[in-house]
């Protein structure tokens, strides 16, 4: 199965910290940030993982990670020019991906646990999970932060990206699961007012075609990517440990 993780981006609501390293290098508890999810995507079953990143930071980011060989995964490389947001990253996947469904990751969402989702059964296309693409809800005190589901009847209708007035008080986390179509819906989209093109666009098309679905997350999870959250994911991550790893790399 095939995995993506996006470490794009400027990082530029943790500066300094990212003035001159990439924001998905920075450690969070006893890893590089970027550990985090490509150790989720390889437990779920991904041995093949794309890393998209801007070109200022391709060679260290290779320098860290390099074939794959140590995480016991393959990884290719694709370069962001411009960071022109999560759909336009993940729209460099295209030949990488192919004609199979796979799944995303955002390069600073750290999950204390593994994807609480039927993996197997999304890429099956059948029973309960089935849809053509499959996003994870958190509970959130804070949803106006995030990407928010509007609900109804426990079905997501639509998702608004940072909404004034949140209709729902949960946050659609960084880990998406697409099939092959999201290239086509990804080339309809126009930028957003930020400039971006939108993952929140993605998803909303998929809920109005009603082909989404969607699972919630129990356990912890974080977004690192800003200061609060970064903070807050170092302390919640501190003792998590990927058996995997072995400690001197
Ligand atoms: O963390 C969950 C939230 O992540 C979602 O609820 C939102 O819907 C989603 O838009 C995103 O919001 P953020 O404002 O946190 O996105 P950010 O710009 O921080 O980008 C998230 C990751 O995507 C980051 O680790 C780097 C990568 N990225 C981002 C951009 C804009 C790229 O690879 N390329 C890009 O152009």
């Amino acid at each position: 199965m095939k995995g993506v993780v996006l470490a794009g981006g400027t990082g530029s609501r943790l500066f300094p910290l990212t003035k001159v390293t990439n924001k998905h290098l920075l450690p969070v508890g006893r890893y590089p940030m970027i550990y985090h999810p490509i150790m989720r995507l390889k437990r779920v079953g991904c041995t093949e993982i794309a890393i998209v990143t801007s070109p200022e930071h391709m060679g260290d980011v290779v320098n860290l990670l390099g074939s794959g060989f140590r995480f016991g995964v393959d990884f290719t490389y694709r370069v962001q020019d411009q960071s022109g947001g999560i759909a336009q990253a993940m729209g460099l996947c295209e030949n990488f991906t192919g004609s199979d469904s796979f799944i995303v990751m955002l390069g600073d969402n750290i999950l204390a646990d593994d994807f609480p989702i039927d993996v197997t059964e999304f890429m099956s296309g059948s029973t309960t999970i089935a849809g053509k693409a499959h996003v994870l809800l958190k509970q959130v005190p804070d949803p106006e932060r995030y990407g928010v589901p509007r609900l109804l009847d426990d079905t997501i209708v639509e998702v608004i990206e940072k909404p004034t007035h949140p209709p729902s008080n949960y946050s659609v986390i960084g880990v998406y699961l697409f099939d092959p179509k999201v290239y086509d819906i990804i080339r309809t989209l126009e930028p957003s007012d930020r400039g971006e093109l939108e993952i929140s666009d993605v998803i909303s098309h998929y809920a109005q075609t009603k082909t989404l679905s969607h699972g919630v997350v129990r356990g912890w999870w974080g977004d690192a990517g800003t200061l609060e959250g970064y903070q807050e994911a170092n302390s919640l991550a501190k003792d998590l440990v990927y058996e995997e790893i072995p400690v001197s790399e």
